[in-house]
């Protein structure tokens, strides 16, 4: 989190027009039999989450326990799909596995607090196709039980033409 915080104010501050504005959510994912769930799916298959909303658009997590292609079997993947994509979507995310000793969230999986473009003809996913290897997730403090939590959290640019200042809403 200290790094997206810091991300974020060099973004407000190196910006010269109005700050822009970041409408923010998350998800959290629960995989109650990982093993299961490993077994009957092979690499570059994934579950998804529920969908979700943040921003006024719908997402999904994806999680890929034999990787998302072969170059990242050794890994699990963690993927945000931007459902029904009909705009082009900024935004920020982050990913964090519950870590059940401390019921705290992950500080060893990879952080980017890059702003990533979701659209129709470009990418309608983004994440970490790396995001932890498989034989450390499973010796870790993130699968207890076989359950595995994900929590995803997300800035979705907002639209700065859409956006309205108070004072020009009282004068319209
Ligand atoms: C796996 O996906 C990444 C990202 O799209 C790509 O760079 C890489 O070449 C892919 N590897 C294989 C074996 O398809």
């Amino acid at each position: 989190m200290l790094l997206l915080t810091a991300f974020f104010f060099s973004f407000l501050i190196t910006t010269s027009q109005a700050a822009d504005v970041f409408l923010t959510g998350s998800k959290t994912f629960e995989i109650t039999d990982y093993s299961v769930v490993k077994k009957g799916v092979s690499t570059g298959n994934c579950i998804q989450s529920d969908p979700f909303t943040v921003g006024g658009y719908q997402w999904a997590i994806e999680f890929y326990p034999l990787g998302y292609n072969q170059s990242n079997s050794e890994f699990v993947s963690v993927v945000v799909r931007l459902l029904t994509p009909k705009n082009v979507v900024k935004a920020m995310l982050t990913h964090h596995f519950q870590d059940w000793n401390t019921n705290g969230w992950s500080t060893d999986t990879p952080i980017d607090s890059s702003l990533l473009t979701f659209s129709a003809n470009g990418y309608t996913g983004w994440g970490h196709f790396d995001f932890m290897r498989r034989s450390s997730l499973e010796v870790s403090n993130y699968l207890r039980n076989d359950k595995l939590v994900i929590k995803t959290n997300i800035w979705v640019l907002k639209d700065s033409s859409s956006f309205l200042m108070p004072s020009q809403l009282g004068a319209a």
